[in-house]
């Protein structure tokens, strides 16, 4: 699988007058879950563009810098071999619909179709990635009949099926109901766990921590630090970038209650709960 190295990137959309990403280096492992967090207009979008390459591809204006997945630089590499490394979801599920097909299957089948592969290649690819995401009973459904996290997993669908080492997904829950959320985020779970190297931004801090093996935060377009959720989390200048960490990290930071041997609180609820219960025990 695909690891992801970005050298000294630097973007500013057209007609702005401020970096949206300043001067940020930061190397992703293969198969890593990598959560992107930081206050409103910090980067987080811009960044997931820039890897997925709709900056600089899409979005013209000025961009510096590079951004390799394994030996690809996104910036010159042709759009169908990338789409073929790299997806990217985003919030809004109805946003990322066709319109132009009456069936989750042939939504689904869409971008194969596009890249012109052969028919029983694509069937196949197509049940392998409705079933993965939990949606074959769903496949003769009209796409806009769908719930919000059906139609959501039924994009993640369509990028799936193109077989991609990278899947980046920019707030994907944000617009679902909590079960919606939920559906997503098992599915997501279950990608990275089949080595597809995940970058997730995310306001949902507790779900963050409970999945990513490292975060990245930023703060006006720069990169303020990439580590551990629990080092991450356990930041006291947290507040100051605009960021609340997950509840189960307040109500221990209120208590005073963390883990000894590494200084860091816990950030999810099965480390608060095993705090808790050694503190009980003594
Ligand atoms: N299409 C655009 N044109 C001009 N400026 C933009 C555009 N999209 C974003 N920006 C600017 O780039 C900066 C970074 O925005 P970005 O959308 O990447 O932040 P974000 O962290 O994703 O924010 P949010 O939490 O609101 O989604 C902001 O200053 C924003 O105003
Ligand atoms: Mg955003």
């Amino acid at each position: 699988m695909a690891q992801i190295v970005i050298e000294h990137l630097k973007y500013k959309y057209p007609g702005s007058n401020a970096l949206a990403l300043d001067d940020i280096s930061l190397t992703i492992k293969s198969g890593e879950f990598l959560g992107i967090i930081g206050s409103n207009e910090s980067g987080k979008s811009s960044l997931c563009q820039a890897v997925a390459g709709l900056i600089p591809n899409f979005y013209k204006g000025a961009y510096g810098g590079k951004v390799f997945i394994d030996d690809l630089e996104v910036k010159t590499v042709d759009v169908d071999e990338l789409c073929q490394k790299v997806g990217i979801i985003f919030q809004n599920p109805f946003n990322q619909v066709t319109g132009s097909k009456l069936t989750v299957y042939e939504e689904i089948s869409f971008g194969l179709e596009n890249l012109g592969i052969p028919r029983d290649e694509m069937k196949k690819r197509i049940d392998e990635a409705m079933e993965l995401l939990d949606i074959s009973r769903l496949k003769d459904r009209y796409p806009f009949d769908l719930s919000g996290g059906q139609m959501q997993r039924m994009a993640i669908a369509s990028i799936i099926a193109m077989k991609p080492e990278v899947i980046i997904l920019d707030e994907p829950t944000s617009q679902l109901d909590p079960q919606g959320r939920e559906e997503v985020f098992q599915a997501v779970q279950k990608l990275s766990r089949q080595g597809i190297t995940i970058l997730l931004a995310e306001h949902n801090m507790e779900k963050l921590a409970q999945y990513s093996d490292r975060v990245v935060l930023l703060d006006g377009g720069k990169l303020i630090a990439i580590d551990s959720p629990q080092n991450i989390f356990s930041r006291e200048d947290l507040y100051e970038y605009g960021v609340e960490p997950p509840v189960y990290t307040q109500i221990c930071k209120k208590l005073g209650i963390k883990k000894e041997s590494t200084g860091c609180y816990p950030v999810t609820l099965t480390e608060a709960f095993e705090l808790f219960e050694k503190k009980r025990g003594n």
